[in-house]
């Protein structure tokens, strides 16, 4: 076995014009793919491991250190874009109920937590990702990653994340990444957000 590159849940422009086709194809084919490729190499130099990405990647130490940081980019860059692609529909959701009060309580209200989220992805300098996540106490977390880290390797459980490579949005939004970050509120799937909230709580 070896670990393969998901298809997209949807057509490569159905997030159009919030997420452009040809920014989907270079994401998901070009970019997608070198982890998904990079990340079996890897794995290929230590077949006792075994593939599971998450349980690694929670216990970065436990990974042979001749391969250590490529998993790291490479494996981290294979879950955090299949987890990605499943977080965005060109369909209307809404966070549950359960999930919005969650919200409310730990952010204020909904606007308060959007705001929290796009400061962070604002910031979050050169290539990175922002989280919201659930903590190890339980608790609801805007954080941020760095290059394809992912949270789980911090013992948190993500349950929303935006790319904030520049590969991710320079076709359409070139510099303005404000732009990209407001328009990702747009498509995204808040029936998955919801599916992880119950699953990680
Ligand atoms: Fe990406």
């Amino acid at each position: 076995m070896a670990i393969i590159l998901p298809d997209l849940p949807y057509a490569y422009d159905a997030l159009e014009p919030y997420i452009d086709a040809e920014t989907m194809h270079l994401h998901h084919d070009k970019h997608h793919q070198a982890y998904v490729n990079n990340a079996n190499a890897a794995l290929e130099k230590h077949p006792e491991i075994g593939e599971d990405l998450e349980a690694l990647l929670a216990d970065v130490e436990s990974i042979p250190a001749d391969i250590r940081q490529a998993l790291i980019n490479n494996g981290g860059g294979h879950l955090n874009h299949a987890l990605f692609w499943e977080l965005m529909t060109p369909e209307k959701t809404a966070p549950s109920a359960e999930l919005a009060a969650a919200i409310d309580a730990t952010f204020g209200s909904f606007e308060e937590f959007q705001a929290a989220f796009t400061a962070a992805a604002t910031t979050r300098f050169g290539s990175g990702w922002v989280w919201l996540v659930v903590n190890k106490e339980g608790k609801l977390e805007v954080t941020s990653t760095a290059n394809q880290d992912t949270p789980i390797s911090e013992g948190k459980k993500p349950i929303l994340g935006l790319d904030v490579w520049e590969h991710a949005y320079y076709v359409k939004y070139r510099n303005v990444r404000p732009d990209y970050i407001k328009a990702f509120f747009s498509v995204i799937n808040w029936n998955k957000v919801d599916e992880l909230y119950a699953a990680a709580k």
